[in-house]
C-alpha cells in the first residue's frame, strides 16, 4: 500500500520592489504563484503558464524572466521587480506614460508584462529600431494585436532615456 505523499516546503528571503519579505511555501511553488498569491501583486499576470505568452514577465535582480518558468525557491536572496514597483512619487514610469500616451493595449490583458519587457529592452539597449523591438519583444503575445502601438510606446520611452 502507498504512503501520504510529503512534498517539501522552503524558506527563503527576496526582495520584491524594494520590500524584503521572509517566505515559507512548497518547493514546487513558481515566483509567479508566489507573487499573486502570498504576495498579493496580481498587476503579473497568469496567462499559458508555461513560457509561452510573457504575461507574467517581471525584473528578476534586472533582467526580464516569464516569472511562470521560475521557482521561486530559486529568487533566494534576489530583487525582484513587479508593474507595481515601477511607478515612483506618484508618477507613472516611463514606460506605463508612453503605452498610455500611445494607446498600446485594448482589454490590458498582456499590459503588464509587455511594458516590464519593455523596460528591459530599453534599459539592455534593444530600442533602437522598430524591427530590433519587435524582436526582443517578440516573447509577449497581444491577442488584441497592438503590436504597432506597443513598438510605438517603446521607441517614445526609449527616446526619452532614463528608463
Ligand atoms: Fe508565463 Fe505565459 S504565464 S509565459
Ligand atoms: Fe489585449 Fe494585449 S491588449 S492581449
Amino acid at each position: 500500500m502507498e504512503g501520504p505523499i510529503f512534498f517539501s516546503r522552503v524558506a527563503i528571503g527576496l526582495r520584491v520592489n524594494g520590500i524584503v519579505h521572509a517566505l515559507e511555501f512548497d518547493a514546487r511553488t513558481s515566483l509567479l504563484d508566489l507573487l499573486r498569491e502570498r504576495l498579493r501583486l496580481t498587476g503579473t499576470k497568469k496567462g499559458c503558464n508555461r513560457g509561452e505568452c510573457g504575461a507574467c514577465t517581471v525584473l528578476l535582480d534586472g533582467a526580464c524572466v516569464n516569472a511562470c518558468m521560475v521557482l521561486a525557491a530559486s529568487a533566494d536572496g534576489r530583487e525582484v521587480t513587479t508593474v507595481e514597483g515601477l511607478a515612483t512619487g506618484g508618477r507613472l514610469h516611463p514606460v506605463q506614460q508612453a503605452f498610455i500616451d500611445q494607446d498600446a493595449f485594448q482589454c490590458g490583458f498582456c499590459t503588464a508584462g509587455q511594458i516590464m519587457s519593455a523596460v528591459g529592452c530599453v534599459r539592455e539597449g534593444h530600442a533602437t529600431s522598430d524591427e530590433e523591438i519587435r524582436e526582443w519583444m517578440s516573447g509577449n503575445i497581444c491577442r488584441c494585436s497592438a503590436y504597432p502601438q506597443i513598438a510605438a510606446a517603446v521607441t517614445a520611452a526609449a527616446a526619452q532615456g532614463e528608463v
